[in-house]
């Protein structure tokens, strides 16, 4: 393995994720942050977010082998790196573009400091950002900053992330491919001596390519979810088991059974805001997106299936309606955009009580729905409910029975996420409708 030390400016999940995983394989990496007690954390191999696996892979990269370290300092994150990735957040505007301020104000003092550094750099665009930003935004500021010439002095390039939340590590280890996008061939191949050891093909593409691919990725998976979706509401009404045919779909090859479940929408920091993202620029292109239009119209609506389905059960105002999981997805305690937010709030304006509990989410879920209750156990939250919704499908959830529903007052279950045993549930006197199935 050649010598190649690494910079990581970002220590979100992207950035941590990659610093680490980098790590592990061998390389010394220095990761850069603004915020001092992040940077003080991950020096004590505390991870400042929840990841499964990152707290042992810290506690192996940090303190054992001292590959890793976290700095507030610019200069020596540079000078210590040959290969620096830029993994800095990419929040939505209003009209569902992305923002640049993080990236752009950044390059900037990163062109300020190369100004007067020696040596050949290569700097990395890792976050998601819309095809043409790494040549029109980074490759100019980075120029113009640094007083320096892209291609000569430095390199540039952009290596889309395809994690998922909950999986990073393991899909950081096992890729199904590595995209990297670069403005030559040196910048490419420096970017290429990281990935060496992976078992997976390396797609070289030029730098607007890659940030396409990166859209186009998640905006076909997202559009999976919203088809199964779709399809899982017409199947309700014809009561056919969705997850049958999503089996039948998946065992098509050109299909692939990934992504095919159906529940209430897809959440999280990437599919909505990079499918809104793509679709905002291909209005600006005027190539108007009508896929990605309906994609986002049917998610919208799909956390909305659960209030619909309790209400042909019942009437919620002044009801006490317990809600099973709000993270995003299971194995996270990630609450953005996350449908539980829709579903809670909508019951609070119809006027019931609404008491939440998620294994882990518990703390982020508080920021984001003060109004709530919120509880320490699904026991605690299904005490006296009058219904029930899973909305998030943790798999502490997989084994509740009529026995642990029992302690509720009322009868009714919504399974937003398939994972109860509905006939058990029926045979024993509860009312259950099931996204995808509503069983008789
Ligand atoms: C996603 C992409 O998978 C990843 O490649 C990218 O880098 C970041 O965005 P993540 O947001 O962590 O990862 O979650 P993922 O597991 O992909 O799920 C996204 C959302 O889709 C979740 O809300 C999940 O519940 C939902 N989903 C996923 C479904 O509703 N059905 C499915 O079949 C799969």
């Amino acid at each position: 393995m050649e010598k190649v030390r690494i910079g990581v400016i970002g220590t979100g999940y992207v950035g941590l994720v990659t610093g680490a995983s980098f790590a592990n394989i061998g390389f010394e990496v220095m990761c850069l942050d603004v915020v001092e007690k992040k940077v003080n954390m991950i020096n004590q191999a505390i991870p400042p977010i929840f990841e499964n696996g990152l707290q042992d892979l810290l506690t192996d990269v940090v303190k054992e082998r001292k590959l890793l370290t976290a700095t507030l300092n610019r200069r020596e994150t540079l000078e210590k790196s040959d290969v620096i990735f830029i993994a800095l957040p990419t929040p939505s505007s209003a009209d569902g573009s992305i923002d640049l301020t993080y990236i752009k104000s950044e390059v900037e003092e990163l062109g300020k400091e190369l100004r007067t550094m020696d040596g050949y750099k290569t700097f990395v665009v890792k976050s998601t950002v819309i095809p043409g930003t790494t040549k029109n935004v980074v490759l100019p500021l980075l120029e113009k900053y640094s007083g320096k010439k892209a291609g000569i002095d430095f390199g540039l390039a952009m290596n889309p992330e395809f994690l998922m939340e909950g999986l990073a590590i393991s899909n950081f280890q096992k890729p199904d491919r590595v995209v990297i996008g670069a403005i030559d061939d040196r910048s490419f191949n420096e970017v290429k001596k990281l990935y060496l050891s992976f078992n997976c093909e390396i797609q070289q593409t030029t730098t607007s390519g890659a940030e396409m691919i990166k859209y186009a990725a998640n905006s076909f998976l997202a559009t999976k979810i919203s088809y199964i979706n779709e399809i899982a509401n017409i199947c309700e009404e014809l009561g056919i088991d969705v997850s049958e045919v999503a089996y039948g779909l998946g065992l098509d090859e050109r299909i692939s059974p990934k992504f095919l479940r159906a529940g209430l929408g897809f959440g999280g920091s990437c599919f909505p805001k990079d499918v809104k993202a793509l679709y905002a620029l291909s209005k600006d292109l005027n190539r108007t997106s009508k896929i990605l239009s309906a994609v986002l119209g049917i998610n919208e609506l799909q956390p909305m299936r659960a209030i619909q389905l309790l209400e042909g059960l019942m009437d919620i105002k002044g009801k006490r309606v317990a809600l099973l999981g709000l993270a995003f997805k299971p194995d996270t305690d990630d609450m953005r955009e996350a449908p539980s937010i829709v579903i809670a709030n909508e019951l609070l304006s119809k006027g019931a009580v609404v008491v939440a509990y998620d294994p882990i989410a518990k703390d982020t879920a508080m920021a984001v729905l003060p109004n709530i209750t919120h509880s320490n156990s699904a026991e605690e939250a299904l005490k006296d409910a009058d219904a029930v919704i899973v909305v998030t499908e943790w798999k502490e959830f997989n084994n509740l029975s009529s026995k642990d529903f029992a302690i509720m007052r009322g009868k009714n279950i919504i399974d937003g996420r398939r994972v109860l045993d509905w006939k058990e549930l029926i045979n024993n006197g509860f009312n259950v409708k099931v996204i995808g199935q509503s069983p008789p």
